[in-house]
């Protein structure tokens, strides 16, 4: 997801598909703002398809995408015979804000058209009922006459995609784990003395800055908190003053007292900071950090599930694993690994003993290999970066 300013002008006339891509694009712009809400955005036509608005959920607690178009409209006779296009169904419940579905349904719309169905069971198919109940044409970007397969095909992806925290929450009720990796060319992520920095460029790690803020807390492994003293916050432009949680995965709880001299708790409050520990012991907390406790497995390993319902309960409804490699690991094995981000430097580096990113798990048949799907790619300089969504056979 990329923000960026929209290259359409107002009264220009736009297609269905064009209508619906550029309300995926401006949705895109609430990134970092709008958590636990997913990132929505929406496009108003008039009655002859010429853009009256477009809108986006700027921050959780202020207006959805449909209500941030409709109060750019001045002259609101203009929404008589209107088209809406909305990349998520809208809500039909009273929460922080007025349902926007009852909103929607006094304009006088003519259609109104949206990309994928709100799984939240307040909402499901509720909303698109009560549109309908007032008379608005209401249908799926697949039901649309005027959008092909292929072109609904991918804006239902894309819409997938910019909901893709929020849906995997509904619909799992666990924290959406991402994984990013900084590797060589030859796959790993740290000489054998444990030395990382840096395999990638400053662009790379730029992009990193801004990968971030899409989620709710950056979390590392106790190896990497101690060997690397990371600060793991948000530094990038279109994030000026971002405080951002960070996540320790420490069983023995050996980060509570290392943290006090650390830069993770320089750049931010001690409420930003959540270890993880062993919840069969007791830990003293005397920085006042958030102690999550989660279950060992018998091979010493939190239980996944376990970890990510109680990350979720803690209002964390994402987490970017950044690692090492044993951190991943068990997140791959239980197949709770949702997207991969992985930047890959032009760096060779060899040997027998540095550290592979994925030597901590592995399948034993080609068929079973993690293949990735919705792809993309981008070069900063030398590096090549790439993200998409893993698949589990
Ligand atoms: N290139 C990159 O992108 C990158 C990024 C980060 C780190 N690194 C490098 O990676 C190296 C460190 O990686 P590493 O694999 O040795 O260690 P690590 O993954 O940073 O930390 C592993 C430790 O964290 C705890 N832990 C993590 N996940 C756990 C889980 N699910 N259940 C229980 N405990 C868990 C355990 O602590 P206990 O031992 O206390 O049980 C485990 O031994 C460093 O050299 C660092 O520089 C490279």
């Amino acid at each position: 997801l990329e923000i960026m300013d929209d290259k359409v002008s107002i009264g220009q006339v736009l297609s269905p598909v064009a209508a619906m891509q550029l309300a995926l694009h401006v949705g895109a712009n609430g990134v970092g703002h709008v958590a636990p809400n997913p990132l929505v955005g929406c496009v108003i036509l008039d009655h002859e398809y010429r853009l009256l608005a477009s809108g986006w959920h700027r921050k959780i607690g202020h207006d959805h995408a449909e209500v941030d178009a409709l109060i750019q409209i001045a002259n609101r006779d203009k929404l008589r015979g209107a088209h809406v296009f909305v990349t998520l169904e809208p809500c039909a419940h009273q929460g922080r804000t007025p349902s926007c579905a009852k909103t929607l349904a006094t304009q006088g719309l003519s259609s109104l058209t949206y990309a994928v169905e709100d799984p939240n069971p307040l909402v499901a198919g509720q909303g698109a009922d009560i549109l309908r109940k007032s008379g608005v044409r209401v249908r799926l970007v697949s039901e649309h006459e005027q959008i092909g397969d292929a072109d609904a095909h991918e804006l239902v992806a894309g819409a997938e995609e910019l909901a893709e925290i929020f849906l995997h929450n509904m619909r799992s009720k666990e924290s959406f784990v991402a994984v990013k990796v900084a590797s060589t060319l030859d796959g790993k992520m740290a000489l054998a003395s444990g030395e990382s920095k840096w395999i990638t460029n400053a662009k790379s790690r730029e992009y990193t800055h801004l990968l971030r803020a899409r989620y709710d807390a950056v979390a590392v492994g106790r190896n990497t908190f101690v060997t690397d003293d990371p600060s793991l916050n948000v530094r990038h432009g279109n994030f000026p003053s971002f405080e951002n949680n960070v996540l320790i995965f420490d069983p023995m709880g050996h980060a509570l007292s290392a943290l006090a001299q650390s830069k993770v708790l320089q750049v931010r409050r001690p409420e930003r900071v959540i270890v993880v520990v062993n919840s069969s012991l007791e830990f003293s907390n005397p920085l006042g950090v958030r102690l999550v406790p989660v279950s060992l497995g018998p091979k010493g390993s939190f239980e996944v599930g376990e970890l990510l319902m109680a990350l979720k309960n803690q209002g964390l409804t994402s987490i970017m694993i950044e690692g090492g490699a044993q951190t991943f690991a068990p997140f791959f094995a239980a197949k709770k690994v949702q997207r991969v981000h992985v930047f890959q430097a032009p760096l060779i580096i060899g040997g027998r003993h540095g550290v592979p990113w994925s030597s901590g798990f592995g399948v034993e048949r080609m068929a079973d290999g993690l293949r990735l799907e919705r792809v993309s790619r981008k070069l900063f300089d030398e590096d090549s970066y790439l993200t998409g969504r893993v698949t589990y056979p």
